[in-house]
C-alpha cells in the first residue's frame, strides 16, 4: 500500500509536470489557464488512492489516466459554465468570460481530445477496458448535462429523475476515478465494481452538497457565484426536494418565484430571496445535510465490503470525510 502523503506529492507532481504550449495560443491559453488555476482535484487523487490500495509505488501507468480523468472534467466545466452562465469559477473568471464562448466551446473541445491523448497512456493490458470505462463515462456525464438543462424548463421533477440526473452529470465520474485506479493496479472486478459503488455514492452526495453551497455557500470559499441555480431554474436537489414535499398553495408560490424576471443584479437578489425563503419555510436545507450524510455512510458500505486491512480502509474512509466536510 502507498501511504496517505506520497498521494498528496504525486499529485502536485504530476499537474506541475503538464504542460500544453502548443500553438495557437488562442486555443491553448484557456486549457492552461484551466489546468493552472486547479481545482480540488478529487478525481485524480480518487483515482490514486485506489492504486495505492493494491501497490507501493505510482508510475506513469496510473499518473495519466489519473490526469486524464481532471482533464476530462475541467473540460466539462468549461462548456457547462457556458450552459449555466456562470461568471466565476475557481475564485477567477470563468473561460468563456475571460475570453469569449466560441474560444470556450473550442478550446474545450481540444482539452477532452487532450483527455483521450492521455487515457490512451493506460498500460496495454488494461488499455481496452480503461477505455471502455472512460468513453461510456463521458457519454454518461454529456447525458446527464442535457437532462440537467431539460429540467430547467420542468415546474416539477420527480426526486428520483433528479438522482438519475446527477448520477449522470456527476456521479459517474467520480465512480469511473474509483474504479480506473483500481483496474490499473489489478484488482479484481469484484473489487473494482464496489469501489465503483463507493464512488458513484461519494459523488452523489458531492453532487447534493454542491446544489446546498450554491445556495448556503460563502462565494469567496466556494469559488462560484451564490444563487445561480435559482436564477437558471434548477432542479437542484433543493427545488426538488421542496416542490415534492410543498402543499398546493406553496408549490404555486414556488412556481411564482422561477417565473420572476432577472434582468438587473436588484432583480436577480430578489428572485433568490423568494425562494431561499420558501426553502427555509420548507426546512430542505437541513434535509439535504441530512441526505448528504445518509449517502456518505452508504458509500462507506461499499468500502467495508472489500474487506480490506484498516489502514487501507482508513484511505478510502480519510478520503469521504473530506468530501463530506466540504465547503468549496
Ligand atoms: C464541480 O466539480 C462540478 C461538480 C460536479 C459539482 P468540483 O467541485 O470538483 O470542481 P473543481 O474541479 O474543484 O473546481
Ligand atoms: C456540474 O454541475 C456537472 C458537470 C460539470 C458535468 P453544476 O453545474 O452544478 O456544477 P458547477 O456548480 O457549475 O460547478
Ligand atoms: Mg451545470
Ligand atoms: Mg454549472
Ligand atoms: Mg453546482
Amino acid at each position: 500500500m502507498i501511504q496517505e502523503n506520497h498521494i498528496d506529492s504525486a499529485i502536485k507532481e504530476l499537474f506541475g509536470n503538464l504542460a500544453f504550449t502548443q500553438d495557437p495560443h488562442g486555443l491553448y491559453d484557456p486549457l492552461r489557464y484551466m489546468m493552472e488555476i486547479g481545482g480540488k482535484r478529487i478525481r485524480p487523487r480518487l483515482c490514486l488512492i485506489t492504486y495505492a490500495l493494491y501497490k507501493e509505488t505510482f508510475g506513469d501507468e496510473v499518473l495519466y489516466p489519473a490526469a486524464a480523468i481532471e482533464v476530462f472534467h475541467s473540460f466539462t466545466l468549461i462548456h457547462d459554465d457556458i450552459m449555466d452562465k456562470a461568471d466565476v469559477r475557481r475564485g477567477v473568471p470563468t473561460v468563456y468570460r475571460k475570453w469569449d464562448e466560441n474560444t470556450a466551446i473550442l478550446s474545450g473541445d481540444v482539452m477532452s481530445i487532450e483527455s483521450y491523448k492521455l487515457i490512451a497512456k493506460a498500460p496495454v493490458e488494461v488499455l481496452p477496458k480503461a477505455l471502455a470505462l472512460f468513453s461510456k463515462t463521458a457519454a454518461e456525464v454529456c447525458e446527464g448535462q442535457q437532462y440537467d438543462m431539460d429540467f430547467e424548463d420542468m415546474d416539477f421533477v420527480p426526486m428520483a429523475d433528479y438522482l438519475k440526473m446527477i448520477g449522470l452529470k456527476t456521479a459517474v465520474l467520480i465512480a469511473c476515478s474509483a474504479k480506473m485506479g483500481a483496474l490499473i493496479a489489478g484488482a479484481s472486478d469484484h473489487e473494482a465494481d464496489l469501489l465503483y459503488k463507493y464512488g458513484y455514492d461519494l459523488g452523489i452526495a458531492f453532487q447534493i452538497a454542491d446544489d446546498w453551497l450554491d445556495t448556503y455557500g460563502d462565494p469567496k470559499v466556494f469559488g462560484k457565484a451564490i444563487g445561480g441555480d435559482i436564477l437558471n431554474n434548477k432542479k437542484s436537489w433543493l427545488m426538488t426536494r421542496a416542490f415534492e414535499k410543498a402543499s398546493e398553495e406553496t408549490r404555486a408560490k414556488l412556481l411564482e418565484a422561477m417565473a420572476m424576471p432577472i434582468s438587473t443584479e436588484k432583480e436577480k437578489a430578489a428572485k433568490i430571496a423568494a425562494v431561499k425563503a420558501i426553502y427555509a419555510e420548507l426546512k430542505v436545507g437541513e434535509e439535504a445535510k441530512q441526505e448528504i450524510i445518509r449517502k456518505h455512510s452508504q458509500s462507506l458500505s461499499h468500502a467495508a465490503a472489500l474487506e480490506l486491512q484498516s489502514e487501507a480502509y482508513e484511505l478510502l474512509e480519510n478520503y469521504a470525510k473530506n468530501l463530506l466536510g466540504r465547503t468549496k
